[in-house]
């Protein structure tokens, strides 16, 4: 999510570009391409058409690919799912349904551990919802509304196949699932059963209904899915102050700053001065087993309580298990946790701990490297001089424990993906207006930074466990012929091949990196996927557009299938600008049907 977003900020009063009528096009690229395995990260890029920057209704790739929608906002998913009707939608059809807005998204193949690449579950992420553009003007009442918006957040699990190199979802399928902001979830790891969890509802402090804002993941080696709750501040109503002892806490984390949704009204628990205890239950790292339906998700306190982007999984040389992490706030802090034990294929029992029992680290740079700096109880200012009696103290405040250790604010820290063919580790800062002179340096040497950077880790001989780390600056972002917030990319780079506002990424199996933009609806050109190539010579970086988004949408996922095929990109708030409304909005992709509202 683009703290921009017209969810999120006054809308300002802008032209409609509407047109009537494509096609239905995708959410899925076809195709192979050829290209040479190599041992080489950042291979030359594949040849194809560039996309042509721009802005409009519609979703585009280069001539010789195809895109499909594989599915939509309010598809069904489950069993005795209702077909989407924008005027009959309740919390129950809602539940049944594909999710809103969909962000990470996960090929797990089936069965499982295989590389097929033509049947898999697909594990989406809902991050939010944006009424104004899911409900037509006073058709429900609020009540209603809120049902419909619960039940669209969280995640979703399907079923596909390809055949004929068609994409389908599997209908009846027994792994289809849905999670939503009510459905019971485990809390397990250091923080699980502590007071600071504990509620009215749940005095045990084990089980929170609802997981919220899943933006970024990861996948685990054992083939389990990581939801990353981002920006849970935004759903709680009231003021910091009511929060008790709390108080400190939810001033760090925003509570109570602006509130986005008006759950409250109908679910006492969002209620800050009643309930100052509940908001500590999310800003985790959530864990789903799509390939066990019955399965109850857990948060994993051990990772840490912030606005969670990625959770990025690394299996160190040694076994053990890594998961890079950024807190998608500006000037807020990279994490790492170690799992303490190595991971052991043979006894899949104590995979289950792998996540419970570890280190939690921040990131320090200097002008050489940087130091992974432990969160550690008792360690250091993380005592109760400082207000930490536990371990738990430290995970839920997990930011203010950084804070006394003096982690380096970066510049949003959005995804986190390392490259499976170099070990390096890429670190997607999306931006950072508020960036002073005061504080610029490093790795992040950009005032004002409103197109964001990437810049790159390096674990010393692939030890992802090593205490320090080198790093260096892949590339700043943005239209490299503007004065301010230049981008700097190789000559060869055309007018077409510059991006911005970096968020998620993926490697294809040639180890080549794929970038997605969130630049602001309010920006110039679209967001969309590049292809990017860096230099092992002289580092400059080369990309090019391979994919466009409809406007006012954001490039989520995206995916590959373990043979390259097919890409699965998620087009999430298609037609979310300043000025749109249910009845006029910029953009209806992806049906462009009259009666029916954009839908990611
Ligand atoms: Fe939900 Fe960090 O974007
Ligand atoms: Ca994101």
């Amino acid at each position: 999510m683009n703290f921009d977003t017209p969810a999120l900020n006054q809308f300002v009063e802008a032209r409609l570009n509407r047109r009537t009528f494509l096609r239905n096009t995708t959410v899925l690229a076809g195709t192979t391409w050829g290209g040479h395995r190599s041992i080489y990260a950042e291979a030359t890029p594949s040849s194809f058409n560039e996309v042509e920057r721009g802005k409009d209704a519609y979703l585009h790739v280069p001539a010789g690919y195809r895109a499909d929608v594989l599915i939509r906002w309010g598809d069904p998913l489950l069993a005795d799912a209702a077909l989407f009707d924008p005027l009959s939608q309740s919390g129950a059809s809602q539940s049944q349904q594909f999710g809103y807005n969909n962000d990470f998204v996960a090929y797990l193949p089936l069965p499982s551990g295989s590389a097929c690449s033509d049947h898999g579950l697909l594990c989406v992420n809902h991050e939010f919802t944006n009424a104004r553009d899911m409900f037509p003007p006073h058709k429900y009442s609020p009540e209603q509304m809120i049902e419909v918006e619960m039940a669209a957040h969280g995640h979703s699990v399907l079923e596909v196949t390809r055949k004929s190199g068609q994409w389908r979802l599997v209908p009846r399928s027994a792994y289809s699932r849905r999670i939503d902001a009510r459905t019971p979830i485990s809390i397990s790891g250091p923080a699980a059963g502590h007071i600071r969890l504990r509620t009215q509802q749940d005095p045990a402090g084990t089980t929170v209904l609802g997981t919220l804002s899943n933006c970024g993941g990861g996948v685990t080696p054992w083939g389990s899915v990581l939801s990353a709750e981002e920006h849970f501040q935004l759903y709680f109503h009231g003021n910091s102050g009511d929060g008790g002892n709390e108080v400190g806490n939810h001033l760090r984390y925003g509570v109570g700053k602006i509130t986005a949704y008006n759950w409250s009204l109908t679910h006492p628990r969002f209620r800050i001065g009643a309930h100052p205890t509940e908001s500590n239950r999310f800003g985790w790292v959530v864990e789903i087993d799509p390939y066990n339906p019955r399965s109850v998700p857990v948060k994993r306190t051990a990772l840490g309580r912030f606005s969670h982007e990625a959770a990025t999984c690394v299996h160190n040389p040694d076994g053990r298990v890594v998961v890079y992490m950024g807190d998608d706030r500006e000037m807020e802090y990279i994490y790492r946790y170690v799992s303490r034990a190595v991971d052991r294929r043979d006894q899949p029992d104590t995979r289950d701990h792998l996540l419970d029992d570890g280190e939690l680290s921040v990131a320090k740079f200097d002008d050489t490297g940087l130091d992974w700096i432990p969160l550690v109880f008792g360690s250091g200012p993380l005592t109760p001089a400082h207000g930490f009696h536990s371990q738990a103290d430290v995970l839920i405040e997990t930011r203010r424990a950084a804070d006394l250790l003096h982690a380096t604010p970066m510049d949003r820290p959005e995804d986190i993906e390392t490259n499976p063919l170099t070990d390096t580790v890429f670190v997607l800062l999306t931006g950072n207006s508020n960036r002073s002179s005061a504080t610029v340096g490093g790795p992040n040497p950009r005032q004002r930074n409103g197109a964001g950077h990437i810049i790159e880790l390096h674990p010393p001989g692939g030890d992802h466990c090593a205490q320090r780390f080198d790093w260096r600056i892949t590339v700043m972002c943005g239209d490299p012929n503007t004065d301010q917030s230049a981008g700097r990319y190789s000559k060869s780079t055309s007018r077409n091949g510059w991006f911005s506002s970096p968020d998620n990424c993926t490697f294809d199996n040639q180890g080549r990196i794929w970038i997605a933009s969130d630049a602001s609806p309010l920006a110039q050109f679209d967001n969309g996927a590049w292809i990017m190539h860096i230099d092992p010579t002289t580092r400059e970086v080369h990309s090019r557009h391979f994919l466009r988004c409809p406007r006012g949408a954001e490039l989520c996922g995206p995916a590959f299938t373990p043979d390259n095929a097919t890409l699965f990109a998620a087009i999430q708030h298609p037609g979310a600008e300043p000025g749109a409304s249910y009845d006029a909005p910029t953009t209806r992709w992806p049906d462009f049907n009259p009666l029916l509202p954009p839908r990611p």
